[in-house]
């Protein structure tokens, strides 16, 4: 099986933890999008979803989903999006989309992380993946600076301007052995909007695709 039908077959199976006449938290890449496919395919009748990106919103109703405000919302059941890095505990880098913040927030709103995954995501310490950080725009540098310290290389994302209008940083070389430490910290640094390490709020349940099926990890 190719990554696209490893994507979709995960994108299908999480159509299990979605549970008629509630709104769903929905995330945004290429994995989600399988996701959405499958959601209006299947004829299961949500209320509507939340969303994490202007291009799941505009997919999602295209294909005729009521979208809400997570203002609108005091809670979800389920929140169900990919990663770029996903660990044995459930702790995951994102923001390869731009849209981490975002996602953050939604995914703060639900009960359940559900992440959607082809094998390729799994690692056992998180950092290959160039990791994810919104800035405001004067405190790059500084920030850049921070990561330098600690033995990363920070560039910022060419010509990236955030649906918040902020910046990206991308930190190579580093490897976040306390992901749950290491949000914490990056988070209260000045001029950070979202790190995109989500270990506080880690995925409670990881829908692997693999060449031998859909393998459930729960953490
Ligand atoms: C978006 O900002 C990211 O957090 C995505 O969840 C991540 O990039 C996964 O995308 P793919 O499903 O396209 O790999």
């Amino acid at each position: 099986m190719n990554q696209d039908e490893l994507k979709a077959l995960v994108g299908q199976a999480a159509l299990h933890y979605v549970t008629p006449g509630s709104i769903v938290g929905v995330g945004t890449g290429s994995t989600v999008d399988k996701f959405i496919d499958a959601l209006a395919a299947s004829g299961i009748a949500i209320e509507g979803a939340v969303s994490s990106s202007v291009r799941s919103t505009e997919r999602m109703k295209a294909l005729g989903i009521r979208i809400f405000e997570a203002s609108q919302v005091e809670s979800l059941p389920v929140y169900i999006d990919g990663a770029d890095e996903i660990d044995h505990a459930g702790h995951m880098i994102k923001g390869g989309g731009a849209a981490l913040t975002r996602e953050k927030i939604v995914a703060d709103l639900a009960a359940q992380f559900i992440c959607i995954a082809d094998e390729s995501k799994l690692v056992n310490v998180l950092g290959r993946f160039p990791l994810p950080v919104e800035v405001i725009p004067m405190a790059a540098a500084q920030i850049a600076r921070r990561f330098t310290a600690m033995g990363g290389d920070a560039q910022l994302r060419a010509g990236c301007v955030t649906d918040n209008g902020c910046h990206i940083l991308d930190v190579r070389g580093l490897a976040i052995n306390d992901p749950v430490g290491f949000e914490a910290e990056v988070s209260a640094w000045p001029g950070v909007v979202t790190v995109g390490v989500f270990a506080r709020n880690k995925a409670a349940v990881c829908l692997l695709g693999t060449s031998a099926g859909v393998k459930t990890l729960s953490f």
